[in-house]
């Protein structure tokens, strides 16, 4: 007899509010995500079998589940301008950035090709269930979520990648192999970021449900073995501290507009008659020394705002549409206490302390505390839900929420 398979979309559940960060977790093979920070994070790779347990109950009872998102949907999505996407052939090696037009797609039937989609948490609300999970790790590092479908035989071939990466099958089988070889240099000659050696210490071959992590500068090489293979892969971030600095530095310089005493001149009373004139003079760097003093300048706090505010701004594609028409500032008081409202997708929004930093700006700078207070949770909860704020007008929610970076929804249904 042969069996009857029904086959449904795997419906990623929300993620709790407090996520329990002692308890054995299916996610990381029954370990904390404590003891996964501790012994594998940035350490060492930890391949985990039915990582959500979903894929393999539903086996059970002779249904098959599938990705949330199909083949077709990531074809119109991989045809967006607002979705960062590539095409990697593989045999020869070709690389295309997208978009795409429909039929630039190979086919499922068709081998060797793999089609990424970057930044998929921020269009479609399954991928962004699935970061969710992963909010035990600092919002700061955490980067976006990339679907990678692929006809058999398809990957972006043996590389490394220099951040953390959870690699989540999702629909058919990957074949991973992996390796700590020290020898990263790449292959000169193609037009993709592939490693001149691979020597693959082990492999896995990958089922719907199981999940791979991998920290950075392992090498790695994933080959799907069935049409239509999926993997949603976690990103993180990791600038260089020349990157944190010089956007921190240049920040710390513009905020010194604030400061109206800077705008007193240079004076020199003190200046004595000398023969060394083409020396800049001991006066000025005296003085200047005061100044630097003052503004506290090798102190650590007078450069995190900055880069708070660098590390809060949206990826290069974000867009964000102001609410036509927009409700007055009554209407908008009235649906924050009886909705809700949530960070658009593409909005990021961190904190420093009670200072809270949205898309590369300070929200929270000479507001009234009821604001601030509403930014706090805001950036803690992704939503908030709050009545009888008084100053809303020229509050930099409400001006936040014109610019398209918050909008109104229900709060997501929570798993716990
Ligand atoms: C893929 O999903 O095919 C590639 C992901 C990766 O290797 O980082
Ligand atoms: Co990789």
């Amino acid at each position: 007899m042969t069996s009857f398979y029904l086959s449904k979309p795997y419906e990623p559940p929300q993620a709790p509010q407090n996520l329990p960060l002692n308890t054995p977790w299916a996610l990381f093979g029954g370990i904390s995500p404590d003891q996964f920070m501790k012994q594998y994070w940035h350490k060492k790779p930890l391949l985990v079998r039915g990582a959500i347990p979903a894929f393999a109950l539903c086996s059970q009872n002779q249904e098959s589940l599938d990705s949330p998102i199909s083949y077709e949907e990531l074809v119109r999505f991989a045809n967006k301008e607002e979705v960062e996407s590539r095409l990697i052939r593989s045999s020869p090696w070709r690389f295309d950035q997208g978009p795409f037009e429909k039929n630039v797609i190979p086919a499922l039937n068709k081998p060797n090709w793999t089609l990424l989609l970057q930044g998929m948490d921020a269009h479609h609300p399954a991928a962004k269930k699935i970061l969710s999970w992963f909010r035990f790790i600092p919002d700061a590092r955490l980067d976006d979520l990339m679907v990678s479908v692929a006809g058999i035989g398809g990957g972006v071939g043996p590389h490394f990648d220099s951040y953390d990466v959870f690699l989540i099958q999702m629909s058919g089988r990957r074949k991973w192999r992996i390796s700590a070889q020290k020898n990263l240099s790449l292959n000169p000659n193609l037009p993709l970021k592939i490693l001149q050696k691979f020597k693959y210490e082990q492999e896995w071959i990958l089922e719907p449900g199981d999940m791979l992590y991998l920290p950075p500068h392992i090498a790695h090489d994933g080959i799907a073995l069935d049409a239509g293979c999926q993997t949603w892969s976690v990103g993180f971030r990791s600038p260089s501290f020349k990157e944190l600095l010089q956007e921190g530095l240049w920040r710390l310089a513009e905020s010194l507009e604030d400061l109206p005493e800077l705008d007193r001149k240079f004076a020199d009373p003190k200046q004595n008659a000398t023969n060394v004139a083409e020396q800049l003079p001991a006066e000025l760097i005296e003085q200047l020394k005061q100044q630097l003093s003052r503004l506290k300048l090798d102190q650590i706090d007078r450069f995190l705002p900055g880069i708070t505010a660098y590390l809060s701004e949206p990826k290069q594609q974000a867009l964000f549409d102001s609410p036509a028409p927009p409700l007055s500032p009554k209407s908008f008081l009235s649906k924050l206490g009886t909705l809700g409202i949530s960070a658009h997708p593409q909005t990021r929004i961190l904190s420093l302390g009670q200072r809270v930093f949205c898309n590369g700006d300070e929200m929270t700078k000479d507001q009234p505390s009821e604001i601030t207070k509403a930014w706090v949770s805001l950036s803690a909860n992704k939503y908030l839900k709050v009545k009888n704020l008084k100053k809303i007008d020229k509050s930099s929610l409400y001006e936040a929420y014109l610019a398209g970076w918050l909008i109104f929804e229900k709060e997501p249904a929570r798993w716990i």
